[in-house]
């Protein structure tokens, strides 16, 4: 590639301000994306209890585990070690029996306090396992995220995102070497895929099949999106020493 194609205004050879805001904000969001990955294997990858996202993960996350309560599923993942096989067995009968308050009163509430209040009921963000209020919840049929959540977590997510997107996108329209038609592609797609994932979100509570879309669509945005940042990175900083050394050979 020779200096003559190095148009005025492409990535290469901006004024050296401009890459500087470019880069810090390249790497800065680039690091933002790998925190988000790792929370989303924190919360997300966690739901059926194995590390990893799965599509079971997003059914959980979603849809929820509409055989099983809350409580059933923990005391069966990672709430196994907390009790005897006996007490276990005594909670998860009386959720099936309809965790009943008679019960409670006369049983299970004492198992609770044997084997559980020791950190719910201590510890802060822990349901309380004190009083038959804080068990109630967790013993109904857990039917993944709630319209509230949803909606708080779809609204930051379009707004947030769709920023994060459009500076990625704007720093990558100025590189070289690439299509118009193929840089519009690239621009475009994570904002389909952005709409692709929250669209899957609201489908999976309902429909459980969806959670494969939830995964394509963030998976799609998480490699467009790398791609753009690295080829930007890379033409700012990298191609005009390449370029040069090839020129000064
Ligand atoms: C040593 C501390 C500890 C003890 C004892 C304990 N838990 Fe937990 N529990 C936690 C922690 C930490 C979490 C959050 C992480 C997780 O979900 O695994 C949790 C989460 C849960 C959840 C999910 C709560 C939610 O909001 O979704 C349930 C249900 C639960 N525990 C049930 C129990 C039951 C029933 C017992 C007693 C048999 C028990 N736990 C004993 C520490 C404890």
């Amino acid at each position: 590639m020779t200096t003559s194609v190095l148009g005025r205004n492409q990535l290469p050879n901006l004024a050296l301000e401009l890459k500087a805001l470019f880069t810090g904000y390249v790497l800065v969001v680039g690091l933002g994306l790998l925190v988000a990955g790792g929370q989303i294997l924190l919360t997300h990858g966690m739901a059926d209890d194995e590390f990893g996202l799965s599509v079971d993960d997003i059914v959980y996350s979603y849809y929820g585990n509409r055989g099983d309560s809350r409580l059933e599923a923990k005391l069966n993942g990672s709430m196994k070690d907390k009790a005897s096989i006996v007490d276990r067995t005594a909670i998860i009968r009386w959720v099936h029996d309809g965790s009943s308050a008679l019960a409670w009163d006369s049983q299970i509430g004492q198992v609770f306090q044997n084997n559980c209040v020791s950190c719910h009921g201590v510890i802060p963000g822990l349901p309380d396992f004190n009083s038959l209020a804080g068990v109630k919840s967790l013993a109904a049929i857990d039917t993944g995220a709630s319209i509230d959540s949803l909606t708080r977590v779809s609204h930051i997510h379009l707004f947030g995102i769709s920023f994060i997107f459009f500076f990625v996108g704007w720093i990558f329209s100025y590189a070289q070497g690439i299509s118009s038609r193929t840089k519009a592609v690239l621009i475009a797609i994570p904002f389909a895929f952005l709409f692709l994932d929250i669209t899957a979100w609201w489908l999976t509570k309902w429909y459980p099949a969806f959670a494969w879309a939830t995964l394509i669509g963030g998976i799609g945005y998480s490699i467009a999106s790398s791609f753009m940042l690295l080829c930007s990175l890379y033409q700012m900083w990298l191609m005009p020493i390449l370029t040069s050394s090839i020129r000064n050979d």
